[in-house]
């Protein structure tokens, strides 16, 4: 069983069986609280889409470069990266790197001179659109543009919001979870209201989902009613093989193609992508 699960995540044929979006889809991962799942998310769902005839774009937009971390992409201080297309207007496709071993992905990694970007975009023209420019003078032609955020609403994540088009909102199955999230909501609306009328909350994902627990399972309850079906069907539980992939540079579907925290993360990445093809109007709206 785990051997087949295996086969159809890691796709050794190249079947096309996530179908692409008709346009770009920029999805903005965040959450300003730490440790929910963002990394993991924005990593296992690009491999997942990439795996399977999408072009998919990373961008690390968080100075811990976890998500360069994840994709094993150099991101040492000297690497060009994220922070030169933000503050010295760098084109993306000279940061970009091929993901190793990923056909169709490719990371913008973030290296630690991103930390001293939040405070240097507040003199820079047009602080808040940098990489929306950025991301829209891209020749790429990507399907997917995963933008992994900083635990923070501050102007990295603003840059983010303004790039996107959708927000992808990782929640972790535990009892803060929803605390805090009305303040990334009154952003995501007024970035809405003031920057970007087309951004949207658009997928909502239980990470970290531990069924020995009641409270996850009323934490998922919370969750469902309040965010109706922005919530995606897959939950991703938590699976040590999640946790232990990064350190091998890997995400958990090369990993451990078989185990739980893989199937979910395939799960989740292909509702996404059923979903871009079911409702691409309230994107171009
Ligand atoms: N489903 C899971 N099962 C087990 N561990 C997980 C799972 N998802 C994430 N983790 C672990 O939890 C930690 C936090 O995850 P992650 O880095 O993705 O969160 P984040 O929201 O990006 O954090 P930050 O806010 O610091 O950027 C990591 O050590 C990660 O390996
Ligand atoms: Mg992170």
């Amino acid at each position: 069983m785990e051997a087949m699960r295996a086969v159809q995540i890691l796709n050794p044929s190249g079947e096309v069986n996530m179908p692409r979006p008709d346009r770009t889809r920029v999805m903005c991962v965040a959450n300003q609280k730490g440790g929910v799942g963002k990394t993991t998310t924005t990593v296992n769902l690009a491999v997942a889409l990439a795996l399977h005839g999408n072009r998919v774009l990373v961008v690390d937009l968080d100075p811990q470069g976890n998500a360069s971390t994840g994709l094993n992409v150099p991101h040492h201080t000297g690497v060009p990266d994220v922070y030169d297309c933000l503050i010295d207007s760098v084109p993306l496709e000279e940061v970009a790197q091929a993901v190793e071993g990923i056909p169709n992905l490719w990371c913008v990694p973030a290296t630690i001179d991103l930390a001293g970007a939040e405070i240097e975009l507040v003199s820079v023209v047009a602080r808040e659109s940098r990489l929306s420019r950025a991301i829209e003078a891209y020749p790429g032609h990507f399907d997917y543009v995963f933008i992994d955020c900083p635990p923070s609403l501050g102007l990295l994540t603003v840059n983010a919001l303004v790039a996107a088009q959708e927000v992808l909102i990782p929640i972790q199955c535990e009892y803060y979870a929803l605390e805090g999230l009305n303040q990334l909501i009154n952003n995501i609306n007024l970035v809405r209201q003031h920057l970007n009328p087309k951004l949207d909350v658009s997928t909502i994902l239980l990470t970290m989902y531990d069924r020995r627990t009641r409270l996850a399972d009323a934490v998922e309850q919370d969750v469902r009613n309040h965010f109706g079906d922005k919530v995606l069907q897959a939950v991703i539980p938590r699976n040590v093989r999640v946790s232990e992939a990064p350190s091998y540079g890997q995400s958990v579907m090369t990993y451990d193609p078989g185990s739980r925290g893989a199937t979910s993360y395939f799960e989740a990445a292909q509702e996404i992508a059923e979903r871009g093809v079911k409702e691409p109007v309230s994107r171009n709206a």
